[in-house]
């Protein structure tokens, strides 16, 4: 009922009847939460309530306290974290934002958007504050726009958060999800207490190398499954970001989320405007499984490339060869693929390079982009063809950002690099970044991907990659007041760039990779179907990392591949890929006979029997490997007829049941474990029957106590 009342954006303006304090009253639903705003009798914009839609909001009786407005400004009575910071053509530092009017506009599918225009009364200097409602998924996405008519020169903009919602609650619980190179994601806690907490990325490209810019704040303890006041937050930029959370003397949390604004201020020219990136908001009384869920749903309706499309299962060789292959190499792993049922050849880095800047190692070639006549001399095309007739898909890994200095490009081009003059060059991983920022330089970037993928049509794939991250945030192409915008235009561009590859070449599917995931945000996923969540393919570690992301990306966008890394059992590795855009990522031409059979089986798996659930079902996390020696994790399919299960021992000690959720409580389940080595038996009450109400009332009995102990499970209704 509440998600039927939240098609409808109900836009309430009280008008005459507002009494007293408040002129207008905006209320904006999206299922289960809802923002209540309110134009005080001084014209500025409070917030009444942020949160669930049920919540009883009260108009006040006198005017909101200063740190109540929606987006507050520096300068000029606001004492918190501003949102807003301008220096005005005459050099005033102080802006006022007054409510000029608001409209609502309705799109397809009942997604509505309120906008309301704001303008500051002394100076020409105009906000508009853009709320997107998805109410089928709870969500909202909030961004502005900033613009002036000023005279007299440009407008410094110092902060421009994308929103600065406040929440209320006796405490917040903050999770971000945080880490390093091969270590992502990994979920950090805690209660925030009176003051600033700051969670950012400075890195200005591959920016998501230690956190993401994702969050969850539960108002009621620490965050859980399928109970409490939870919100999850996801910002749609992949540059530098700052998510600030400041709770006041009043015990309000206001949150502050956007571009970074270190080192980054903006000057606007008059006329010019600055759109800030969106912040995606869910909400949910049920805990951070629903607000997960909210995050897939609401990915798969609107944002993530081909939703529909299966995940190709993959055989990458990146692992099993590095950069040391030839074409009669690749060729015999084409067959090896064709073999075990793989359905694309990813060729990962070092096919392109010559003479003495051929890609043989990480110091050499990146820029130069045409294919090493040494290791491939009948080119990308035949290649690609040599994998279609073997009836397997190919496709091919870029890195179009990057150059290394020993390459043509760099000795042709040394200017276009990302660098601060009258300083040394800092490399990352041997290479240094190509400044988006520069026309020619966008030109060349698109060139490496056209002039890559129009000579073939049997290039269907394309992993785009992003190796280092800025040091040195200095460009020989902006003029010197422009310097600061760098970061801010490289990250524009680089979406810009992205949408003509998604655009030009809608056939082609795509991994979002950036050394492991240090790119992973909603503004570039719309671009891929599948990101890389880390280099690190231990199943141990990676079961983690998959938990730590699955609370914002669905399984579909998760690439997971079957490597040797940490020299697991294939069985472990085999059932922590499943759960995944699954893949394989080693020397098979190099694999025991029976380790062929082995992943020829689970390809076969996953083909009849997972797929459909990972593309479809809805995550339902169980047991967390955060808390437990466990980790178990199910998708159900949307009739609730089938599920699978995954259980994985990351540790020594049993779990002795698995309650699960989301089943439907009146059907019959038969339990049959899948992807068992030949010839072992079963551990669970296998092919036995039991209610929905039974196994999400007393649950499962678990066998596992052994560290690397795994197992895959399907639920059948009958
Ligand atoms: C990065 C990626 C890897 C691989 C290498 C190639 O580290 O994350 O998957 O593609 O680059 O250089």
């Amino acid at each position: 009922m509440k998600k039927l009342l939240g098609l409808f954006l109900t836009l309430i303006a009280f008008g005459s009847s507002a009494q007293g304090i408040a002129k207008k009253i905006i209320e904006i639903p999206s299922g289960d939460m809802k923002l209540t705003l309110m134009v005080g009798e001084d014209d500025r914009l409070y917030q009444l309530g942020f949160g669930d839609s049920d919540a009883e909001i009260k108009v006040p009786e006198k005017l909101p306290s200063r740190e109540m407005e929606f987006l507050p400004c520096y300068g000029n009575g606001v004492i918190t974290e501003a949102a807003i910071q301008a220096t005005h053509t005459d050099g005033n530092t102080s802006t006022d934002l007054n409510y000029v009017s608001h409209r609502n506009e309705q799109f397809g599918n009942g997604v509505n958007q309120t906008v309301i225009s704001m303008s500051d009364p002394a100076y020409k200097f105009y906000v508009d504050i853009y709320v997107r409602c998805y109410p089928e998924n709870s969500m909202m996405e909030i961004w502005n726009t900033l613009r002036h008519d000023e005279r007299g020169g440009k407008v410094v903009l110092y902060k421009y958060a994308s929103a600065s919602p406040i929440i209320k609650a006796k405490e917040y619980w903050l999770t971000q999800f945080c880490g390093r190179y091969k270590h992502e994601a990994t979920m950090k806690e805690e209660m925030l207490s009176e003051g600033i907490k700051v969670l950012d990325s400075k890195l200005g490209v591959r920016a998501n190398q230690f956190r993401i810019p994702s969050f969850l704040l539960s108002c009621d303890g620490c965050a859980r499954e399928n109970e409490g006041k939870t919100f999850a937050a996801s910002l749609k930029w992949a540059g530098s970001f700052q998510l600030a959370f400041e709770v006041d003397w009043n015990n309000n949390l206001r949150v502050l989320t956007g571009i970074n604004p270190v080192g980054a201020h903006y000057n606007l020219e008059r006329g010019e405007t600055f759109t800030t990136p969106a912040i995606l908001w869910t909400y949910s009384d049920k805990g951070k499984g629903e607000t997960s869920r909210n995050f897939h749903r609401w990915a798969d309706s609107h944002s993530i490339r081909d939703p529909k499309k299966d995940r190709p299962i993959i055989l990458n060789n990146w692992e099993a060869t590095h950069c040391d292959f030839d074409e009669k190499r690749l060729v015999a792993l084409f067959e090896d693929a064709n073999k075990i049922g793989a359905e694309l050849f990813l060729l990962d880095d070092g096919w392109f390079g010559n003479g003495e800047y051929s890609r043989d190692d990480d110091k050499h070639g990146l820029g130069d982009w045409e294919p090493s006549a040494k290791k491939l001399p009948n080119g990308l095309a035949h290649l690609a063809k040599q994998a279609v007739k073997r009836n397997v898909g190919f496709g091919i890994w870029l890195e179009p950002e990057m150059v290394n200095p020993n390459s043509r490009l760099y000795n042709e081009h040394p200017e276009w690099i990302i660098t601060q003059q009258k300083r040394e060059p800092i490399l990352g991983r041997h290479q240094e970044i190509l400044d988006l920022t520069r026309p020619e330089v966008q030109l060349y970037e698109w060139e490496i991907i056209d002039k890559t993928l129009s000579p073939s049509k049997d290039i269907s794939y394309v992993k785009w990659d992003c190796n280092r991250y800025v040091t040195q945030p200095g460009s020989t192409y902006l003029t010197p007041s422009r310097q600061s915008h760098l970061l801010i235009d490289y990250n524009n561009n680089l979406y810009s760039l992205m949408d003509r590859f998604a655009s030009g070449y809608p056939d082609v599917m795509a991994m979002l990779c950036s050394g492991g995931s240090g790119r992973v945000d909603y503004g570039s996923m719309q671009y891929f179907h599948s990101f890389w969540p880390s280099d690190n393919t231990d199943p141990l570690d990676r079961i983690k990392i998959q938990w730590g992301f699955s609370h914002f990306f669905p399984a579909k966008t998760m690439s997971a591949h079957v490597t040797r890394m940490g020299k697991r059992h294939l069985k472990l590795a085999i059932d922590v890929a499943m759960s995944g855009a699954f893949g394989i990522d080693l020397a098979i031409d190099r694999a025991t006979d029976a380790e062929r059979a082995q992943l020829a089986e689970g390809v076969r798996l996953y083909k009849s029997k997972i797929r459909s659930l990972i593309m479809e079902g809805e995550l339902h996390r169980l047991v967390s490997p955060y808390e437990t020696p466990l980790a178990a994790l199910s998708y159900v399919a949307p009739d609730k007829d089938r599920a699978v299960v995954f259980l994985y021992q990351t540790e020594d000690g049993n779990v002795p049941t698995v309650r699960f959720t989301g089943l439907d409580t009146d059907k019959k389940y038969t339990v049959t474990e899948l992807n068992l080595p030949e010839g072992e038996k079963s551990k669970f009450d296998n092919n036995l029957t039991f209610s929905g109400r039974q196994l999400m009332e007393e649950g499962l009995s678990n066998p596992l106590a052994k560290q690397f102990e795994s197992a895959v499970l399907e639920l059948k209704s009958i």
